[in-house]
């Protein structure tokens, strides 16, 4: 492994050439604002670079990453990344990314020990227990990681749509969705988990339908 990060900074000066060759305004033109029409809630896993899938150069995704793409009401962190793109920056796209083989879920559902991290994905093994029905009806341990991979991100699409600037954002008549999907690092596509919630009347209906929808389509 390389001591230093001489290869990135080449790759950098590389990159940036290539961007400015292909468009001389480009770097220019983000200076001055940003305006990104999304917002993507995703896992920090290297395999699941968010702009990148989606094909969205700098300037066009306010991202926000952690381990098994979580979203906690206290977490100051999320809320701050949440308030400023629904307040500020006014995306009108919402997406909780999850992915399937995430090593968070899984050690949720095995409760595996790896230490601090522990801590926070109690959340997920909150979700574990809450669908436990579901999980248990999974015929392997392949299928209930599968299927709690889906069911997290619909229980954190229900998360960012309860929050209090997703729902005075809503109350105030401003229009953005919030959608659910799912990565499959395995062949790179992403799946949609049929969840798109454009105000706080629709959460409940789709919810129910994501949810049974999991329910029906184990693996
Ligand atoms: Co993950």
């Amino acid at each position: 492994m390389d001591d230093d990060l001489t290869q990135l900074l080449a790759n950098n000066r590389a990159w940036a050439a290539a961007m400015t060759a292909n468009d001389p305004e480009f770097f220019q033109r983000l200076v001055n604002r940003q305006r990104p029409a999304y917002l993507w809630i995703g896992c920090s896993d290297s395999r699941v670079p968010s702009s990148q899938l989606v094909g969205l150069l700098p300037g066009d995704m306010f991202v926000h990453r952690n381990v098994a793409n979580v979203v906690v009401h206290s977490d100051l962190n999320c809320l701050s990344v949440l308030h400023y793109a629904v307040v500020v920056l006014k995306v009108r796209h919402i997406i909780v990314c999850g992915h399937y083989g995430c090593s968070g879920v899984h050690a949720a559902l095995s409760n595996t020990s790896i230490g601090l991290v522990d801590n926070w994905l109690r959340h997920v093994q909150d979700v574990r227990n809450k669908h436990a029905a579901i999980i248990d009806a999974c015929p392997s341990e392949a299928a209930q990681l599968h299927a709690l991979c889906a069911l997290n991100v619909i229980e954190q699409v229900v998360n960012v749509c309860q929050t209090t600037m997703v729902q005075r954002a809503w109350m105030q008549g401003q229009m953005f969705a919030v959608h659910g999907l799912i990565y499959d690092i395995a062949d790179g596509l992403l799946e949609d988990l049929s969840l798109q919630v454009t105000s706080s009347d629709a959460i409940a209906d789709q919810y129910e339908r994501a949810v049974a929808q999991v329910a029906a389509t184990l693996p």
